[in-house]
This record gives C-alpha cells, structure tokens and sequence, in this order.
C-alpha cells in the first residue's frame, strides 16, 4: 500500500482530551502519556494550548524536550501572542506544528467573535502567515466548520492554504452532523477548494450524538487523509472520536477503505488503560474495542462458538490490541518481572521504588487470596503507592 493510502493520527487526549469535565492531569502524567502515544506510533500528539495556563506551557514544552520521533502540535487561538507562545513551547521538538484556529459559522462569528466574514478571512490569513514564520508545519483549523455556510468555509480554507496551512482540519466541534452529510461535507469541500491538493484535509468529530467515529470514516471514505482523536474517545461534553474505534475499523474493514495507519496496535489496550487510570475516567464495560466486555462471550451459545472457531463471534483477534489472552494467573508464587509486566500492561510504569513496595503489598495480598486480579493490582497501586 502507497504513502497516499495512509491516514495521519491525530491524538488530542492531552489537549481536548484533557478538556473533559473533571481531568486534570499533571505534568508528569502528561509526559507518560505522551512517551506512550509514541509508542503506540500517532503521527502527531497536540501536547496542549499553551497559551491557557502556566502548567499548560510547562507541559507542552516538557514533552517537546523529551518525547522525540513524533510531530509535537501546540495550540493557539489565530492571534500572535498565543501563536507566539506555542512557538515558545514546542520549537525544541524534533517536527514541530502549530495549529492555529478561529470559528467560521456566522452563530460563532455573531455572538461569541462578534467579527465579519471579512474580518475572520484576514485574521486566519494572518495568523498562518505568523505561524509559518516559526515553522513550515501549520494547521489551520475552522472551528464550528460543519455549521458553516460551505460557500465562506470553502473561502477562508482556500486564503489559509494560501497563506501556508499545510493541513487543514474540518471539525464537527458540537458533534451535530451525520455520516452521510459529513462525507458528502467533505466531498464538496475538496471539489470547491481550488488549492486543496496543497494541504493535507484533516476531520475532528466531537461525539455529542455517538456519531464521532462513524463520521470521521465517513469523511476518510471522502478524501479526509488526518483523523484527530482521543483514547478512549475522551473529550470536551461527549468527547471526541475514539482513536482505538477509527483504527480498529479501518484495521478491520481494510478491503472496505483500503488504508492503512502507522499504529503498533498492540499498544492500544496498554494505552487504554493508562489514560483511563491517569485521568480516572472509567470506561463503561461494553465500549468498543477496549471495554471489559469487548471480548467477553456470555452466552453458551456464543462460547461454543468461539472454542469451536473464533471468527464464528470475533471480528478482532483481542491479541491484536495487545490484550494479556494468556492469563497468567498471578498469586503467591509470581515473581517480580511477571507484576512489573501486568502493571505495565494496565498502564502504570513504576520506578524501582514504586515496583519494590507494590510487589511487597502484593505478596502480602497473594498469601490472603489465591489469585490477584488486574483490579486488586490497580487497587493497590492507586491506594497504596501513587497515593502517598
Ligand atoms: O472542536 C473543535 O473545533 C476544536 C478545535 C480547536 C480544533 O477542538
Ligand atoms: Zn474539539
């Protein structure tokens, strides 16, 4: 399969991921994270808006320092301090991209820009022009572009690509649309955009009617070549499009899309529950592809099924997602490396300190209880050694 065949992962777990009501993550659990999304091989990890707070900066400009490999993105509204300010934090990263935005639909532009169509054209224009003069990767996004007359949208992607933009992304940023009107979106919008073969097109979904996934492949089936995305689907309200959904389904129904990602999937499950144990958002059992249930078989009839042939029920192998189908059991007589290794499945990479204390309390668990579950692990990790 050719490089034009590949669709660009976009992870925002650590930016509009970490918008999500009640997260807040610090920076060294924004730097863990981030060391895994590389891991798991996203293209490109928007670390943060750095021009939001002091901690935001620290954190975007810590992982530009250390996670290598990867496009580091900072976030800035279209305005040269906040431009400026990315710049400051993420221009030590080895590929460095600024993504710069301003709303586009005339019920943003009225009541919360209180700007002109004419107004937002310049200001976009200005903007990436600004950006490009830091770096040669800028994004330009139109946020609210789904509620946007096309006609103006298509105007102002057109003046960004103009002034540089090199991607530009076309969030659904209140989740209002549907998958055939969002392909077709996406359609219009490549044949009304001259310049558009410039840029690379880039689609943000935001989930407020379950349909962040499915319009995010509507619009890959529609020429989109970027999907920006969260693990587990975290995000602002609903959230965002689910990173483990959209490159399971383009894995799984490759003769459907014929393209392919640079994901390692086998990380997904470990990365999964990294950001469910950091931000402490839980995922409901029957999420797909990383929920409890995912892979469970209740029915009899279903677990005949699957002894016999696991395709009869399985559309994924669960190894494929790097999900522990062995089940080594641990109890009294597991060893160090075997809990250092189930931890770091569930997502927790402990220093030697934190290993030695956790394989103490476990052993003192395993003499009470024949077998130790992943939930007593990360029960006893959460209580007994982050918690102190
Ligand atoms: O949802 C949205 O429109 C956004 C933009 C800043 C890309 O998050
Ligand atoms: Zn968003």
């Amino acid at each position: 399969m050719s490089d034009s065949n590949k669709i660009y992962i976009f992870d925002t777990t650590l930016r509009d991921g970490e918008q999500s009501p009640g997260v807040s993550l610090n920076n060294h659990e924004k730097l863990d994270i981030a060391r895994q999304l590389q891991k798991l091989g996203v293209d490109i990890i928007e670390a943060g808006f750095p021009m939001a707070s002091q901690g935001d900066f620290e954190a975007v400009k810590t992982i530009a320092e250390n996670v290598k490999g990867v496009t580091i993105c900072g976030l800035s509204r279209a305005a040269f301090n906040d431009i400026d300010r990315a710049w400051e934090a993420i221009k030590v990263a080895d590929q460095p991209r600024i993504h710069t935005f301003i709303a586009t639909s005339d019920i943003h532009l009225q009541y919360k820009l209180r700007m002109t169509r004419q107004q937002v054209i310049e200001a976009a224009v200005a903007a990436v022009k600004h950006a490009k003069k830091y770096t040669s990767d800028v994004e330009f996004s139109a946020e609210d572009a789904f509620r946007s007359e096309l006609g103006f949208l298509c105007q102002v992607l057109e003046a960004a690509i103009d002034a540089g933009a090199t991607t530009v992304n076309i969030p659904d940023t209140v989740g209002y649309a549907t998958p055939a009107e969002f392909g077709q979106f996406i359609k219009e919008i490549r044949e009304k955009v001259p310049n558009i073969h410039k840029a690379r097109i880039s689609v943000h979904c935001h989930n407020d009617l379950g349909l962040a996934v499915a319009n995010s492949l509507a619009a890959v089936a529609n020429g989109a070549t970027q999907v920006e995305c969260t693990i587990n689907g975290i995000g602002e309200r609903a959230g965002n499009a689910a990173l483990e959904e959209v490159v399971m389904a383009l894995y799984t129904r490759k003769s459907l899309f014929n393209k392919t990602t640079g994901i390692n999937t086998r990380e997904i499950y470990r990365t999964s529950r990294l950001v469910t144990n950091l931000t402490g958002m839980k995922i409901q059992p029957n999420k797909a592809v990383v929920g409890k249930n995912a892979f469970a078989h209740e029915s009899g009839i279903h677990q005949d099924g699957v002894l016999k042939e696991r395709s009869t029920y399985e559309i994924m192998n669960p190894e494929l997602i790097g999900l522990n189908v062995n089940n080594i059991v641990l109890g009294k007589h597991s060893g160090r490396h075997a809990i250092r290794d189930r931890l770091a499945e569930l997502g927790y990479v402990l220093d030697d300190s934190e290993l030695n204390k956790a394989f103490e309390k476990f052993k003192n668990l395993a003499d009470k209880k024949k077998e130790v579950t992943d939930e007593d692990l990360v029960a006893l990790v959460e209580e007994e050694i982050r918690s102190i």
